[in-house]
């Protein structure tokens, strides 16, 4: 599949964008994005479904809201997706790619996991049944100031900071950092996944690359509940996968996903083995 944009380029342009101008995009626009959402085929789980809400459509005339979080935006991008394994990733990867193709047309988003009143949305996005509804965006122009909430929340996230590479990618086993020369043409790759956006910006993945392979981990700083189908770190996998995957791919870098985690790597606690990438 031909991406349509570059990957470097706009992995570094995309941000969060909270405070929206107030000129509505076009249909036109709005129809690229639908074609190029439903063509999405993400290589980690099920199909993800994306809506279109525009703010004035709930059905039963609630006021849909976004805590007063999200300034001027008049159109959203709602996603569901079905209660299996692996949808989460498969949620991270879609939206995220769907993210970057919006950026490149000069979109502004803003991945909403937990601030928004999911109940008024969920009224407008038709869930069927066995659907799950974790994810939503505005899609909207940037405005050209941001709001002061917007810069307070920016400030309060450490938003524009990412964890350095000796913290997060790691060569055979987590005792030894991934260097940049050891990583040699997948230093690309890898430096797309870091810079991806997260929930808190909490930047859960690690990986570790030992025996032709780099292999994706979910690292949670305490245990994680139970029972609960929707998992915002998963989702954040999903999306540094897709960094990277999107990188390899425009690199010319050959390589399939597998799961089959390494037997000779231990996993600190906390962490959960995701995927890995086989070099081809
Ligand atoms: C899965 C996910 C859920 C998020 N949920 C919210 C949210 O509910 N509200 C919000 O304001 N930002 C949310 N964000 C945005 C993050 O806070 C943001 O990506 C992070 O702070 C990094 O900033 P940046 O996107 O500008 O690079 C979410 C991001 C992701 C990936």
């Amino acid at each position: 599949m031909n991406i349509g944009f570059s990957v470097k380029e706009t992995v570094n342009k995309r941000y969060s964008v909270r405070t929206y101008d107030s000129r509505p995009v076009e249909e036109d626009v709005k129809a690229k994005l639908l074609e190029y959402a439903n063509s999405l085929q993400n290589p980690l789980g099920p199909k993800i479904r994306f809506q279109f809400i525009e703010k004035e459509t709930a059905p039963n005339g609630e006021k849909l809201g976004t805590y007063g979080i999200i300034k001027g935006a008049k159109l959203y991008l709602g996603a569901t997706m079905p209660d299996e394994e692996f949808a989460n990733e498969a949620m991270g990867y879609d939206y995220e790619q769907l993210v970057l193709y919006a950026t490149s047309l000069g979109l502004g988003t803003c991945w909403l996991g937990g601030t928004f009143n999911r109940s008024a949305f969920a009224e407008a996005m038709e869930i069927r049944e066995n659907e799950l509804f974790p994810i939503l965006s505005p899609v909207g122009y940037p405005a050209d100031k941001k709001s002061v909430t917007e810069k307070v929340f920016r400030r309060f996230l450490k938003a524009d900071g990412r964890k350095p590479w000796e913290e997060i990618f790691f060569a055979d086993n987590f005792d030894k950092p991934l260097t940049k020369e050891m990583a040699g043409e997948y230093e690309f790759p890898l430096e797309m996944l870091r810079l991806a956006p997260s929930a808190t910006n909490s930047q859960p993945w690690r990986v570790v690359f030992s025996d032709n392979a780099f292999h994706f981990i979910e690292q949670r700083t305490h245990e994680s509940r139970e029972g609960s189908s929707v998992d915002m770190h998963r989702i954040d996998l999903g999306i540094g996968i897709c960094h990277f995957h999107l990188a390899a791919l425009e690199k010319g870098l050959n390589g399939h996903f597998e799961r089959k985690m390494p037997s000779n790597l231990t996993l600190p606690p906390f962490a959960t083995y995701i995927t890995s990438w086989i070099i081809d």
